[in-house]
């Protein structure tokens, strides 16, 4: 009898063949299936983090961000443009791209966002993925400031993304395997260093045992919070068999039906962690309702 799981493997290993191509309408047209919500839900955060955080560490305007696994980008292009996720979604939609096409659609990509580029509080935002291709998109469309193409799981950071982490205010992660992220999470914290420690803003499935990263909060010192009062509606399953998959994982871990899915979505508890002294600095419930103002804005 073939295990339960097999064609939800055998997706996510087609999934992850349009990660990295030289045109994100793929990867795109997959999520949309999904409703993946997650970067608009993140970008309203990220404003209302910015004066917050740009004060507590006398940065003058401009936050530093690291997006961790960024991929083609999404967060920037929502968080940089007037385009909301189904915007986004409608746009790669329009076409029927081939790999022969290469990169061929760059140039009105490039037209379509810089029409609908917004002022916004200064970022800069550097980009980490093992995705090249991906990155290059995310670069070329001003998504990201800076490409690293690295694997901060398995290697050390290059010079280069050594230099930005210590400098670095916030890392963000949204789709990243949630097993990446305590490795990836404590080569930032070696490179940033205790003086001026970043917050990270991450979206945790509930499917994940978190154990290891929680190790690694408790070994520098940092308080969890989550940033909402409710969960987020993070995406649908892909196909049913990852929805049963996830179901009987999260569960697993004591967690209740009604905190992994609902009305057909994912769910994640949006998730602020920063040092213990930064706890206060603003509290968490001034952090939401400046994220209501921006969103209502
Ligand atoms: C589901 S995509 C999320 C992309 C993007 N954050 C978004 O929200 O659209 C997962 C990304 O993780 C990247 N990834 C996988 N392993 C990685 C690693 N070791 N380091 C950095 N990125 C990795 C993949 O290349 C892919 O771009």
């Amino acid at each position: 009898m073939s295990e339960p799981s097999d064609s939800y493997t055998r997706h996510a290993a087609h999934f992850e063949r349009v990660y990295d191509l030289d045109d994100p309408s793929p990867y795109f047209a997959t999520l949309r299936r999904a409703d993946y919500r997650m970067p608009m839900a993140l970008v309203g955060a990220l404003k209302a983090i910015h004066g917050p955080l740009c004060a507590a560490r006398g940065a003058e305007e401009t936050l530093r961000v690291l997006d961790f696994a960024c991929g083609y980008g999404a967060i920037g292009a929502v968080l940089r443009h007037d385009v909301s996720m189904a915007a986004l979604y409608d746009h790669y939609a329009a076409r029927q791209w081939q790999p022969a096409d290469a990169r061929r659609y760059w140039a009105d990509d490039i037209a379509f966002f810089s029409a609908r580029r917004v002022e916004t509080a200064a970022f800069d935002i550097g980009g980490v993925d093992i995705a090249g291709n991906a990155l290059a998109y995310a670069a070329a469309l001003g998504f990201v400031d800076r490409a690293f193409p690295e694997n901060l799981v398995d290697d050390a950071p290059s010079g280069e993304l050594a230099r930005f982490l210590q400098g670095v205010h916030l890392v963000v992660e949204s789709g990243a395997l949630g097993v990446l992220l305590p490795d990836a999470f404590a080569r930032v914290l070696d490179c940033a260093g205790s003086e001026r420690p970043p917050w990270f803003l991450y979206s945790p499935r509930p499917d994940v045992n978190w154990t290891a990263l929680h190790a690694l909060w408790a070994e520098w010192g940092y308080r969890t919070e989550s940033f909402l009062p409710a969960p987020v509606r993070y995406r649908k399953p892909l196909e049913a068999q990852e929805g049963a998959d996830m179901l009987r994982r999260a569960r697993g871990f004591g967690k209740p039906d009604e905190a992994i899915m609902q009305g057909g979505y994912f769910l994640v508890d949006m998730t602020l962690a920063r040092p213990e002294a930064d706890t206060d600095n603003p509290p968490i419930a001034q952090l939401r309702g400046r994220m209501v103002e921006e969103s209502s804005g």
